[in-house]
C-alpha cells in the first residue's frame, strides 16, 4: 500500500525543544553555562513523567508534566524559587521549528502527501506552537493524546491517526526524533523514519526504525 500520510512527532522532531533554555540563557547570566544541562534534565524528566503517569493511571496534561519536569530540573541547579519557570515555560510555548521544516512540508504537500502531527502536547500547546512557527493551516490534522488521557508509546495513541484521518496504518510513515516513539509506532504497524540529529546509537528496543535520517530535509527524497 503506498504511503499517503506523513505523521510527525512534535517536540524535538518539528520543534527545537532546546530553544527555550538556549534563548533564556542569552540574556540571563544564571543560565550561561548550565542551560544545556538544564534543557537535558527538563526533557528527560518530562518524558519519564509521561511514562510514569501512564503506567500508574495518574494522567495530568502535558503542560502540567512539562512544568513539573522544569521544576525538578531547576531545583537540581538550585534555581527553583526564581522567575525562571514562568520565563522558560513561556518560551516553550513558542519554540523555533527546525530550519528545514517549512520547505520539507511544502515538498511533501507538492507530492500530494498529507502531513499530520501526533503529539503528547495538549491541543492548546500544539495550536500555539504551530502558530508561533508560522505553520498554521499546514497540517491536515493536529492530533493530541489529551482526549485519551494516556501518553505515547501506548498503542491507542497511534490508533488516533486512522480514527481521525481514515489513513490505514500501512499507508502511514511516522517520523520522530525519539527512538522509543519510533519503536512504539513500528510495533503498531507504521513505517518509520527516525530523525537522528545527534548521531545517537539506536535504542535497544524490539522494533528498529525502517529509515534513519539526519534531519527532515531528507524526507521527500526518502519517500520518492
Ligand atoms: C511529542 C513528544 C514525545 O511531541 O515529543 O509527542
Amino acid at each position: 500500500m503506498p504511503i499517503t500520510t506523513i505523521v510527525f512527532d512534535a517536540y524535538g522532531t518539528l520543534f527545537d525543544i532546546n530553544a527555550a533554555a538556549r534563548r533564556a540563557a542569552q540574556d540571563d547570566p544564571r543560565l550561561a553555562s548550565l542551560w544545556p544541562r538544564l534543557a537535558e534534565d527538563w526533557r528527560r524528566k518530562q518524558l519519564e513523567y509521561t511514562w510514569l503517569r501512564s503506567l500508574t493511571g495518574a494522567y495530568a496534561d502535558f503542560r502540567t508534566v512539562t512544568a513539573e519536569a522544569l521544576d525538578w530540573a531547576l531545583a537540581a541547579q538550585g534555581l527553583a524559587d526564581t522567575d525562571l519557570p514562568a520565563r522558560l515555560l513561556s518560551l516553550y510555548d513558542r519554540l523555533d521549528a527546525f530550519p528545514e521544516v517549512p520547505a520539507t512540508l511544502q515538498a511533501l504537500q507538492r507530492r500530494g502527501l498529507r502531513p499530520v502531527i501526533l503529539s503528547n502536547g495538549t491541543p492548546g500547546m500544539l495550536a500555539q506552537a504551530t502558530q508561533a512557527a508560522g505553520l498554521t493551516g499546514t497540517f491536515d490534522a493536529i492530533l493530541s493524546v489529551h482526549p485519551l488521557r494516556i501518553y505515547k508509546p501506548h498503542a491507542s495513541v497511534y490508533a488516533l491517526v486512522e480514527a481521525a484521518t481514515g489513513a490505514r496504518p500501512q499507508s502511514v510513515l511516522f517520523v520522530s526524533s525519539n527512538g522509543w516513539d519510533i519503536a512504539g509506532a513500528a510495533r503498531f504497524g507504521f513505517a518509520t523514519a527516525w530523525v537522528n540529529r545527534q548521531s545517537m546509537p539506536p535504542d535497544r528496543l524490539p522494533q528498529r526504525a525502517l529509515h534513519e535520517i539526519p534531519d527532515l530535509s531528507h524526507l521527500p527524497r526518502l519517500i520518492a
